[in-house]
């Protein structure tokens, strides 16, 4: 198995993000035999326009990650841009993507759809991560499910191409975790940065603390009787608990007589304690940027080897290169 993932460096880190997304990579680096893991720099691009920004979430998407259990020793771990092969690759794919494929992808059609002028960039954006998952010959990319069409694309653009020229790209699979994993915000929405509505994996505990109290729950009375199942807060509650704390959590529930406030409370702890050592880790690496520096220069020339490799063999394909 071959896994591929991308993460976009738009801003801190939220539980969805983690449960989602960031655990699953962690696993995975363990059962894969390559396991390749990006900060998608270039795809950020299309929506942040500073600089300063955008090199300080690269930074901070690099050391999250490794605190939280990336492990150089397993997978490797590089920045998108530091790999042109990429954007090389991408032009190739653009010349055969049908226009009416990448019309009808989510990021470019919701921009439009509300009336704003939307960028080439954007419009490619599928292109160029299937650029990522083919220069790696990635079998595997886990993603969360509104990656799934992107995937999709992917695999189109790798049979055209195939077809056209020849047998030259591994086909890969969108490995999607079960639906429990869509983390809902603090108003009962998905998680989302566009939502307004997330909980910081590495949060100031104090501050962290005081948006867990603010999450918003129904009026029922103290004494009433409620679903676990069905509450927003107990899902949450959920990500963090044991299987007896949940159920426990559970019946206390079903029984009433308690108040939203001691659920907050026992997430918060819970929470806090859940990503203590991460925390802690992260406070080491980011005292050590020449670590930070180096473990990303070893991952992306890792990272250019193998795509080197990709590319030359679509270069021959297409007969950009001679064979
Ligand atoms: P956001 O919606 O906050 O902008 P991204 O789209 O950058 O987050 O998501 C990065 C990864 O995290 C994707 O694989 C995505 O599926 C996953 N993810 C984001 N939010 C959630 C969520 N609420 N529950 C589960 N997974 C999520
Ligand atoms: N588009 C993905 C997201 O927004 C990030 C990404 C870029 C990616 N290239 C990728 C994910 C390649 C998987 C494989 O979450």
């Amino acid at each position: 198995m071959r896994v591929l993932s991308g993460i976009q460096p738009t801003g801190r880190f939220h539980w969805g993000n983690y449960f989602g997304a960031i655990r699953q990579y962690i696993q995975l680096q363990h059962e894969a035999d390559h396991a390749f893991y990006f900060i998608a720099n270039l795809h950020a691009l299309t929506t942040i326009r500073d600089r300063e920004q955008l090199w300080q979430n690269t930074l901070d998407a690099a050391i999250d990650l490794l605190a939280l259990g990336l492990d150089p020793e397993k997978a490797t771990i590089f920045v998108q841009s530091d790999v042109p092969q990429v954007s090389e690759l991408c032009w190739l794919l653009m010349t055969i993507a049908p226009m009416g494929l990448l019309e009808r992808c989510h990021a470019y059609k919701d921009k439009k759809a509300k009336g704003l002028a939307a960028e080439a960039g954007l419009f490619a954006y599928p292109v160029l991560m299937a650029a990522d998952i083919l220069a790696y010959d990635s079998d595997t990319v886990p993603v969360g499910e509104d990656q799934i069409q992107h995937i999709e694309v992917c695999r189109d653009l790798a049979g055209s191409f195939n077809h056209l020229f020849g047998e030259t790209f591994v086909l890969p699979k969108a490995k999607v975790l079960d639906t429990s994993a869509r983390v809902p915000g603090t108003d009962g929405e998905k998680m989302s940065k566009s939502y307004g509505n997330t909980l910081e994996v590495f949060e100031e505990p104090a501050v962290l603390r005081k948006k867990i109290m603010r999450i918003v729950t129904d009026s029922r009375p103290v004494d009433q009787p409620k679903d676990p199942e069905s509450d927003h807060l107990f899902q949450l509650y959920s990500l963090f608990a044991s299987p007896q704390q949940q159920q426990e959590m559970a019946e206390r529930y079903r029984r009433g007589g308690f108040g939203y406030g001691e659920v907050k409370k026992a997430l918060a702890d819970l929470a806090v304690e859940y990503f203590a050592e991460a925390r802690q880790r992260r406070q080491e690496l980011a005292a050590r940027p020449k670590q930070i520096e180096e473990i990303l220069g070893d991952g992306a020339a890792t990272a250019r080897r193998k795509a080197a490799e990709v590319l030359l063999r679509a270069q021959q394909a297409c007969g950009v290169k001679p064979r």
